[in-house]
């Protein structure tokens, strides 16, 4: 494809804090052909802006028809997980200076699902997986009057695992899965981690038993990957542990 070049900055040459940047996005649209295939796009700005900076720069001034989903700008959505630099990442949260920009930037979607245009994969399946878990807290009994009471060293049990956004980071870099999409994934055994150690819910046997299926935990192969990719810094693969370690000694 044709390289578009952006430069409509005004910059007083000497102060500016601009560069060129090439992008080098993977493109693909069903409606046109069946191949995904890559596209240039060179632009200027500042490499104190972030990854998806340069993504809106692209789709409103250079070619509208580049297609990504974001929606916060600011790490909490989970929605603009991509692999940039052939590494998984949250558009909004990596600076340009932080990932080489003398080269070509890379980006591409997430691995493992299917692609329905440019940078947007369908997450139903990761979606699925995760209502599959439950991750709702389940109790019986009547409604109580007043909130259900923790003791701080219980909600520490499952601090980590509350941090997820869900962005898929974790499992679409895991190997297992690439291999077969059936696989529970890390991001829903997180999910899992989350009310089996919560001392106020009464389900994890349930939800143990959903994840010794052949899809569930024991499937891990503790390559790390996921532990690396995520964004919020979660124990993803200690989570996967933990509950393998719950499986087996029926103890959470
Ligand atoms: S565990 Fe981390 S990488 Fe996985 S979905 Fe949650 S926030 Fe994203
Ligand atoms: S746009 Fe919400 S996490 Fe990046």
């Amino acid at each position: 494809m044709a390289t578009p070049v952006l430069d409509k900055v005004e910059k007083d040459s000497a102060a500016s804090p601009y560069i060129t940047v090439t992008f080098r996005i993977r493109r693909f649209n069903p409606e046109v052909t069946d191949e995904a295939q890559w596209q240039d796009f060179t632009i200027e700005i500042d490499p104190k802006e972030r990854v998806l900076d340069g993504l809106h720069k692209i789709k409103w001034d250079v070619d509208g028809s580049l297609t990504f989903r974001r929606s916060c700008a600011h790490g909490i959505c989970g929605s603009d997980a991509m692999r940039i630099n052939g590494k998984n990442r949250l558009a909004c949260k990596t600076l340009i200076k932080d990932i080489n920009p003398e080269k070509p930037i890379t980006v591409e979607p997430i691995k493992g699902m299917t692609v329905l245009k440019d940078l947007v994969v369908d997450m139903e399946p990761f979606f699925q997986a995760y209502r599959d878990v439950m991750p709702f807290l389940v109790t019986s009994g009547n409604e109580p009057t007043r909130e259900r009471l923790q003791s701080a060293e219980d909600r520490e049990r499952f601090d980590d695992t509350t941090k997820c956004i869900l962005c898929a980071a974790c499992t679409s870099s895991c190997p297992v899965f690439w291999n077969d999409g059936q696989y529970f994934g890390p991001a829903a055994i997180v999910n899992a981690h989350r009310f089996i150690f919560d001392s106020r819910d009464e389900a994890g046997e349930q939800r143990l038993e959903i994840l010794n299926d052949k899809d569930g935990v024991w499937r891990c192969r503790t390559t790390f990957n996921c532990t690396d990719a995520c964004p919020r810094g979660i124990e993803v693969t200690k989570a996967i542990a933990e509950v393998k370690r719950a499986l087996i000694t029926r103890r959470f």
